[in-house]
C-alpha cells in the first residue's frame, strides 16, 4: 500500500516528538491508520544542532516551504510556531490542497478567519488538535462531541506555565519573581514568559475555542487580557482565608446572541474541580444545554503530550487518505462562510463579586472613605480582613464585595485612587461562584 508521506517543519520540543513517533512507532501507527505513515522531509533552522531525536540527516531542509511545495508529501505538519512564515506555509498547503496540522494557537488566533476559510475553499484538511491545552481532545470533543449539544461555557486553565507558577506560589508562599526565575531554569517557562505570564497564550486558546464552540468568527483583540504577575503572596493567603485557590482562567460564555471572551485571575472556591489542578496541568470545564457540565483535565503542555495531539491529526487524515473519504469536515465544523461574527460584551458590563486588596496608610477614616466610594456606586461589602498593624508600616485592607457591574467597581476604584489614600495599586480580582465564572 502506498504510504502516506508526511512533511514536517519544524523539529523542536514538540516536533522532535512527532518525528520519534513516528519513526519509532510505526507498526501500531500502521495498524490504526489502516495505511503507513512515512516522515519524508523535515525543515529545521539548524542541520547541525543537537537533538533528542535526529531523523536520517538525508530527509533534512532548511528551506521549509520545500516541505510544502514537495510533490513527494501529502501531509504538512508546522511545528516551527509564530506568524511568519507559519501563515504563509498554511496558505500555501491550503492551495496545494494537502492536508496541514498545526499547534500554532498564535497563528489561528490572529489569523484564523483567513486560514479557516483557505481550507474551507479548497477542501484540504486543517488539523490543530494540539493547539488547545496539549494532549487534552478539547478541539475533537466540541467540534465532534458536542456536535448535538449547545455549549454556553467555556471555563479553563489552559496555559500549564501560569498554572505552575501560580500552584507553586499557593503551595509554598512564594513571590511571582523567584517561581518565575525557577520556572525557566527548570524548563517550564521560556527565556521570554511574556505571552504565558500576561495571559495573551491563554487568550489565543480562547479565541480559537469561542470561534470553535459558538460558531462564530473572533477578533482576537475582543478578549479582555489579564495575567497573573501582579499576584502577591498575600493574595494567595487572603484567597486561603476566604476559602478560595487563584487560578489564572479564560473564559468564553455564550449568552443568547452575544458572547463574553476573557482570560483573567480568578477565585475559584477551594473545594471546586478546577481549583485543584495543579503544576503544568491544564483543565477545561464545558457546560453544554443536554449534557449540562463536563471538565477535561491532562498534560497542556510539553513535547510528548502536545505530540499525541498532532499524531491524532495526521492519523485521521491518513485514515480518510486510506478510506478514499471524499467528503471532508469544515475545519471549524460548521462553514466558516456563513458565520456570523457574535457581538462581544465589553469587560464593563460583566457581573461578578470581587476580592479588593488596597495599600493604605495605618489612620482613622481610611476604610469609611474605601467602603463610602463603594456604598456610593451601589456596591456592597461581604467580608474584610485587615492584617496586623505594624508601626509606620502602610497596612493591607482586604475586601470581598457582593456582586457588582464591573464599571460601577472601576468608577469606585479611580474615586478611591484620586483621594490619594493608596500607597500601591489596587489588586482586584474577579471571584468565580462554585466553579461558575
Ligand atoms: N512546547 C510545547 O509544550 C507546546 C505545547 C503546545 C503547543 N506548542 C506549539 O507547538 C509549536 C512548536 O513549539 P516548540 O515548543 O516545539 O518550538 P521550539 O522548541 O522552539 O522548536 C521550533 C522548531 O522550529 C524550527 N524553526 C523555526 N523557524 C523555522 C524556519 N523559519 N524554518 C525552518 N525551521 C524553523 C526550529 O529549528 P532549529 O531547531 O533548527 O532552531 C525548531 O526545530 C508552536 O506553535 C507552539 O506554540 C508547543
Amino acid at each position: 500500500m502506498k504510504p502516506v508521506r508526511i512533511g514536517l517543519i519544524g523539529l523542536g520540543a514538540v516536533g522532535s516528538q512527532v518525528a520519534r513517533i513516528l519513526t519509532e512507532e510505526a507498526e501500531s501507527l500502521q495498524a490504526r491508520a489502516g495505511i503507513p505513515l512515512r516522515l519524508v522531509k523535515v525543515a529545521v533552522r539548524d542541520t547541525g544542532k543537537k537533538r533528542g531525536f535526529t531523523p536520517d540527516s538525508g530527509l533534512l531542509t532548511t528551506e521549509p516551504f520545500d516541505v510544502v511545495n514537495s510533490p513527494e508529501v501529502d501531509i504538512v505538519v508546522e511545528l516551527i510556531g509564530g506568524e511568519d512564515p507559519a501563515f504563509d506555509l498554511a496558505m500555501a498547503a491550503a492551495r496545494k490542497r494537502k492536508g496541514f496540522v498545526t499547534a500554532n494557537k498564535l497563528l489561528l488566533a490572529l489569523r484564523g478567519a483567513e486560514v479557516f476559510s483557505a481550507f474551507e475553499k479548497s477542501g484540504a484538511r486543517l488539523g490543530f488538535e494540539a493547539a488547545v491545552a496539549g494532549a487534552i481532545p478539547i478541539i475533537r470533543s466540541i467540534r465532534e462531541s458536542f456536535s448535538g449539544d449547545q455549549v454556553e461555557l467555556i471555563q479553563g486553565i489552559v496555559n500549564g506555565t501560569g498554572n505552575y507558577i501560580l500552584s507553586r506560589m499557593t503551595d509554598e508562599g512564594s513571590r511571582f519573581e523567584d517561581v518565575l526565575k525557577d520556572a525557566q531554569a527548570l524548563g517550564y517557562a521560556e527565556a521570554d514568559p511574556t505571552l504565558d505570564v500576561e495571559g495573551i497564550d491563554s487568550a489565543h486558546k480562547v479565541a480559537i475555542l469561542a470561534a470553535l464552540a459558538f460558531e462564530t468568527m473572533v477578533d482576537f483583540s475582543d478578549v479582555y487580557t489579564e495575567g497573573i504577575t501582579n499576584i502577591t503572596p498575600e493574595d494567595i493567603i487572603s484567597a486561603r482565608e476566604l476559602g478560595y485557590r487563584i487560578k489564572l482562567l479564560g473564559v468564553a460564555r455564550r449568552v443568547d446572541d452575544t458572547i463574553s471572551l476573557r482570560v483573567h485571575p480568578t477565585m475559584l472556591p477551594q473545594k471546586d474541580l478546577m481549583a485543584n489542578v495543579d503544576g503544568p496541568f491544564n483543565a477545561i470545564h464545558i457546560l453544554s444545554s443536554q449534557a449540562g457540565a463536563s471538565t477535561l483535565v491532562g498534560r497542556g503542555a510539553g513535547g510528548g503530550p502536545t505530540a499525541t495531539a498532532v499524531l491524532s491529526d495526521i492519523v485521521s487524515m491518513a485514515r480518510d487518505i486510506a478510506s478514499g473519504a471524499g467528503a471532508r469536515m469544515a475545519p471549524l465544523g460548521a462553514p466558516v462562510g456563513g458565520m456570523d461574527k457574535l457581538p462581544v460584551i465589553p469587560i464593563d458590563e460583566l457581573e461578578s463579586e470581587y476580592y479588593l486588596r488596597f495599600t493604605v496608610p495605618d489612620r482613622p477614616n481610611v476604610l469609611a472613605q474605601i467602603a463610602g466610594a463603594l456604598g456610593d456606586n451601589g456596591i456592597s461589602i461581604a467580608s474584610m480582613i485587615q492584617r496586623e498593624r505594624k508601626e509606620n508600616q502602610p497596612v493591607s485592607v482586604v475586601l470581598m464585595t457582593h456582586n457588582a457591574v464591573e464599571a460601577d467597581m472601576k468608577k469606585s476604584l479611580a474615586h478611591i485612587e484620586s483621594s490619594g489614600i493608596c500607597l500601591a495599586p489596587t489588586m482586584i480580582i474577579r471571584i468565580a461562584e462554585n466553579g461558575r465564572d
